[in-house]
């Protein structure tokens, strides 16, 4: 039995202050945020579903989690507690490496995704702990994370980050919102404010079993070598808000909609049914430096887009939120009747007087010269297959993550990484505490090619492979609404991408407010989960 679209109404979902209001001066704030076992009711006609959700309590806990406002220059501290039982609802992997506890218990840690903060609060895979804090992994330090909230106003996002148990604890419901804003900065763009006009829209797949559980293939597609683990989770039921197929009743006026993929393995291109366009805005956390309108948004897993719709545009009572983004992406199945779908708006008839503009101009940030570079890395992608063809796991530079680091970048630089995918399918690349700037996408030469990828699997060095001479084949262009400062992006199949990553504020000039050479430093990953799980992560570690 299929469910039926568009019967739930969207949530929002609760709001949480990181910040305290003293007589209306804001002060910094300490937050209890738990991670509960309890069940989240995703459809009308669906049996409530066993979950991991974050929230202050049980009986607050939602899917996604609470949506954290923070203020700029105000500082939030969170207490992140883990309040789960002994066993996961959803079958992992032992044979990946995972975070192993010795007294069992699921290991969890928090990543706040674009957050710019010292590496203790930053999530590092093995700084897990259990419930109760009854075991923690060898990299933790701290109960409480600090989140500085000194960077650019911006949209991020919290969830889970334990080593090889990422994808289960995301499929299980540990995710949620966190905003940014700064008031003196944002309020002369006249965006739409208040939370009926300026709302974040978490989007992720998930399947169901009839008794309203969580679906996931239990069997690995190379079970001798990985009983559990899958290449990409994909699910047909597309939920936002923690809604399936959810439904707005929106005013003829235009909306801000703060758009996160969420899933584990699925890209979204989202289009609207009937032609209206998105006004982009802001792209992962920052603005752009002005408004791009397009017809559709091709979004990987964790990248977002901060968008603004105009509904008085609107040239039908309805209008469906869509998606025709292959899967796996680029390569994968078309979408079908139900992945193919994300929500409906509805459109009232009342015209209505709107105050908000769309700017003409947002934020002016610096742009991406590479001239500034103090290096260039080569940074490669490789996937490894059985005898069968079937992915066994994926490493970035031919490296397992417990491999001594070797991106050790200097605070305050920038620097260019050439990140070449030798794959067949696309990988968001995800860098911690650095933005960069997408500068171009080079096709490699298929004459060759197949001796350049030989090359590289076995010394794993571009340089001596010759990458000049294969990195010459057609330019994509970077789309106008991605030109702005990314923390993730789309690594094309047979592509060389050009970066340029900062390692310092691209507000001021001035350097980070705390110490990024500390230990656990940093990661950087593919953000496919099931990718970053088995094993496509590297530390990075920043020097002074
Ligand atoms: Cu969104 Cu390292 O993660
Ligand atoms: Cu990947």
């Amino acid at each position: 039995r299929k469910l039926e679209m568009f019967v739930d109404e969207l949530p929002d979902m609760p709001r949480l202050n990181g910040f305290n209001s003293v007589h209306g001066v804001l002060k910094p704030t300490s937050l209890q945020i738990g991670m509960f076992f309890t069940k989240w009711k995703f459809h009308r006609d669906l049996p409530p579903t066993p979950v991991f959700a974050y929230g202050t309590s049980r009986g607050k806990a939602t899917v996604p989690g609470p949506t954290i406002e923070a203020v700029y220059g105000v500082e939030t501290y969170v207490t992140w507690r883990n309040h789960l039982p002994s066993s996961h609802i959803l079958p992992w992997d032992p044979t990946i490496s995972p975070a192993t506890p010795k007294h069992g218990g699921i290991p969890t840690v928090v990543h706040l995704h674009g957050g710019i903060h010292e590496p203790a609060s930053d999530g590092n895979a093995d700084a897990w702990f259990t419930n109760g804090f009854k075991e923690t992994g060898p990299k933790w330090t701290t109960t409480t994370s600090h989140y500085a909230n000194k960077q650019q106003p911006g949209n991020m996002w919290y969830h889970d980050h334990a080593m090889g148990l990422t994808r289960v604890n995301l499929l299980a419901g540990l995710l949620g919102g966190y905003v940014l804003r700064h008031h003196e900065v944002e309020s002369p763009l006249r965006l739409p404010t208040g939370y009926e006009f300026d709302r974040p829209l978490i989007v992720f797949d998930r399947s169901f079993g009839k008794d309203g559980s969580i679906y996931m293939n239990a069997t690995g597609n190379n079970p001798s070598l990985h009983p559990q683990w899958q290449p990409e989770y994909f699910g047909d039921a597309i939920i936002v808000n923690g809604k399936v197929w959810p439904r707005l009743t929106v005013k003829r006026r235009i909306y801000r909609f703060r758009i996160i993929n969420a899933s584990n393995a699925r890209f979204f291109k989202f289009f609207f049914s009937n032609g209206l366009d998105f006004i982009v805005v802001g792209s992962d956390s920052a603005y752009l430096s002005k408004p791009v309108a397009t017809k559709s948004i091709l979004l990987s897993p964790s990248e977002i887009a901060d968008v603004v719709v105009d509904f008085s545009k609107s040239p039908s009572r309805t209008v469906v939120l869509a998606n025709d983004a292959p899967y796996p992406y680029p390569n994968g199945d078309p979408v079908n009747e139900e992945n193919g779908k994300v929500m409906k708006f509805i459109v009232k008839d009342q015209p209505e007087t709107d105050t908000c503009t769309v700017p003409k101009k947002l934020i002016d940030y610096p742009s991406a010269d590479v001239s500034n570079a103090v290096r260039t890395r080569y940074i490669s992608m490789y996937e490894y297959v059985s005898k069968s063809d079937e992915p066994t796991h994926l490493y970035v530079n031919g490296l397992p993550y417990d491999a001594p680091v070797t991106e050790t970048p200097k605070s305050g630089t920038s620097e260019v990484w050439e990140v070449i995918n030798l794959t067949e399918d696309n990988h968001p690349l995800h860098i911690h505490l650095g933005l960069f700037k997408v500068v171009e996408q080079t096709a490699l030469l298929t004459a060759g090619l197949d001796e350049f990828k030989m090359c590289m699997t076995e010394h794993n060095d571009a340089v001596k492979c010759q990458i000049g001479k294969y990195a010459r084949g057609k330019k994509t262009a970077v789309t106008a609404h991605e030109r702005g400062w990314k923390n993730v992006f789309k690594m094309m199949p047979g592509y060389v991408t050009r970066i340029l990553v900062r390692f310092s504020f691209i507000h001021t000039n001035g350097s980070y407010p705390f110490d990024p050479t500390q230990e656990p430093g940093y990661v950087y990953h593919c953000h496919i989960l099931d990718h970053e799980d088995n094993i496509m992560m590297r530390p990075l570690k920043i020097i002074k």
